[in-house]
């Protein structure tokens, strides 16, 4: 990298525009969508799709609900011009659907284009040319003249051809590629000669598409630009502005989002933003934007996994797990502390304690577009006290009580921090039983029983310490206060019970009761304990046991 980057690049020259109107405006409706996805997004493939695959991915397209679908570019290619016949023939699109076709200002690709759309029902004929000053000098060395003279050039050879579509209801498109690297002053310009040519009017509106073909700058700028256009063309009633992002410098979707603020009434975009370099805008992502703020987008996304699996297997493509809303790991939470705020966010949800989705950590409900919330079962060492118990509980029904989970989270976290990685739940419930269910030093229960007779219980207990056989008896008001007054009669330090719970463990081979017991010493200090046993009496005296040992 250059060590002083200024002298080799420089600032984007910012659009004068004071008192620009965008950033006070909210998007309240969906814009005019289109695909670009047969024609932007097949270019930039590395094995482009054939016939079959783009006549899978159209139908997907208009099965999302896109009535704007730009099918390719028909002069290129036979396998463009034959794909574009096959709709048309074979009657795939639509009547409610307008086939868009590129062609850039030459006369023999005028011709072959308009040659593939006889018989459509509905279709938009996009004429491009590109304006940018890199583009002027580098690429085509003319002048600004020269370069509307091209624009002109195209769009009258489209006109001439008009006659010949009898029967298909034509729309007019124009953008001046590079736009957003075009001075405003010379993009009006051009726009207006292409507009003398093609004389829209409101009620037959051409569409002026003003494309950020490569991002050189902010989404604010590309928003002043669109905005810039909008106030200053003439006749601006007749046309439909349309914006075209690309996505250098990641901000494709916002510059769409401040471009439609900025006056801008339709999208062009493909689906997960497949397109040249690093893509275009992914439409779903805007859509599904607008669809969080309560907008209806007029796509339907409501079965996204299939559309995810049409999308990988006709372009190849595949859609990276952290893609906004379709990506595999959107929907999924690893930190204990978001499940835990997303489990309580979700039951309030549907409690109906919330009018609007107030979801911590989930912008939209997974469920509207056939996902599914996921968490991850492992924990770190930063997962906290939640993280762990709800790891425990949901895995494996082991509900610990609140203060047991203040004792336990700092002992896990310790174990997993030592480890240096993170842990799966297995491993989290192995530990808990090392800590809690296992221990057997220095006590450990081999039998014990009990006798009530005129509400006094007698237990009689057979345990080893420290491996030598002990026995015990004791009598109190229940099984455990007898257990404990038996540990006094043999000299163990005085404590007492207090907090009890208990359960039964869900399933699987330990189709058991555990107990958790909390002890107190004579001198305050606090232990839990936990006991399993398929006799809860047994369960709640392995947990006295199980709290001694860890005294
Ligand atoms: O990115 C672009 O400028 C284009 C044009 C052809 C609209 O794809
Ligand atoms: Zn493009």
């Amino acid at each position: 990298m250059q060590k002083i980057p200024s002298k080799k690049y420089r600032p984007f020259p910012p659009v004068a525009l004071p008192d620009r109107q965008w950033p006070d405006r909210v998007l309240t409706r969906a814009p005019i969508w289109c695909s670009v996805d047969l024609r932007d997004g097949n270019q930039a493939l590395a094995v482009p799709m054939n016939v079959s695959q783009k006549l899978e991915l159209f139908q997907a397209l208009v099965h999302i609900g896109f009535k704007e679908i730009e099918v390719g570019f028909p002069s290129a290619s036979n396998t463009e011009f034959t794909f574009n016949r096959r709709l048309i023939e074979e009657n795939r699109a639509p009547a409610n659907v307008w086939l868009q076709v590129l062609v850039q200002a030459r006369e023999d690709l005028i011709e072959r284009t308009v040659e593939s759309l006889t018989g459509a029902k509905k279709a938009i004929i996009h004429l491009y040319n590109s304006t940018s000053p890199a583009q002027r000098r580098v690429v085509f060395g003319m002048s600004r003249k020269e370069i509307i003279a091209v624009a002109v050039r195209g769009a009258t050879w489209i006109k001439e051809r008009l006659p010949r579509l009898k029967g298909t209801e034509v729309m007019l498109q124009y953008s001046p590629e590079s736009f957003s690297g075009t001075e405003v002053e010379f993009a009006k310009e051009i726009s207006e000669a292409v507009m003398d040519v093609w004389q829209p009017t409101p009620k037959r509106k051409m569409i002026l598409n003003l494309p950020d073909t490569v991002e050189v700058a902010m989404p604010n700028v590309y928003a002043d630009q669109i905005e810039w256009v909008c106030r200053n063309i003439r006749n601006r009633d007749s046309l439909v502005v349309s914006v075209h992002t690309h996505n250098d410098r990641n901000t494709g979707v916002a510059a769409t989002e401040l471009g439609l603020l900025a006056g801008a009434e339709r999208v062009e975009g493909t689906l997960f933003g497949n397109g040249e370099r690093t893509g275009n805008l992914d439409i779903v992502t805007v859509a599904l934007n607008l669809y969080q703020h309560g907008i209806d987008p007029k796509l339907d996304f409501t079965d996204l996994n299939s559309i995810i699996e049409v999308y990988e297997r006709c372009t190849g493509m595949t859609v990276p797990p952290r893609q906004p809303y379709a990506g595999e790991l959107v929907f999924t939470a690893f930190s204990g502390s978001h499940q835990d705020a997303i489990r309580k966010g979700l039951n309030e949800w549907k409690d109906n304690r919330q009018k609007h989705w107030d979801v911590p950590y989930l912008t939209i409900d997974p469920t509207d577009i056939g996902r599914e919330y996921r968490e991850v079962i492992r924990v770190n060492s930063q997962s906290g006290k939640g993280g762990v118990a709800y790891l425990l509980e949901s895995q494996f029904g082991i509900e610990l009580p609140k203060e047991m989970q203040r004792e336990f989270g700092p002992i896990a976290n310790d174990e997993v921090d030592k480890l240096g990685r993170e842990v799966t739940a297995a491993e989290l419930k192995q530990m808990f039983w090392r800590e809690y269910v296992e221990r057997v030093m220095p006590w450990q229960l081999k039998k014990f029983e009990t006798e009530s007779k005129n509400g006094i219980v007698r237990c009689r207990a057979k345990l080893l310490r420290d491996g030598k056989t002990v026995e015990i008896s004791g009598e109190g008001n229940g099984p455990l206060a007898a257990l404990v007054h038996g540990f006094g009669k043999i000299g163990v330090p005085r404590f007492e019970i207090t907090a009890y719970s208990e359960h039964a463990l869900s399933s699987g081979e330990e189709a058991a009761a555990i107990a958790y017991i909390q002890i107190k010493h004579a001198n305050g200090q606090t232990r839990w304990g936990a006991g399993v046993d398929t006799n809860i009496e047994l369960a709640s005296v392995r947990a006295v046991v199980s709290a001694l040992n860890r005294s």
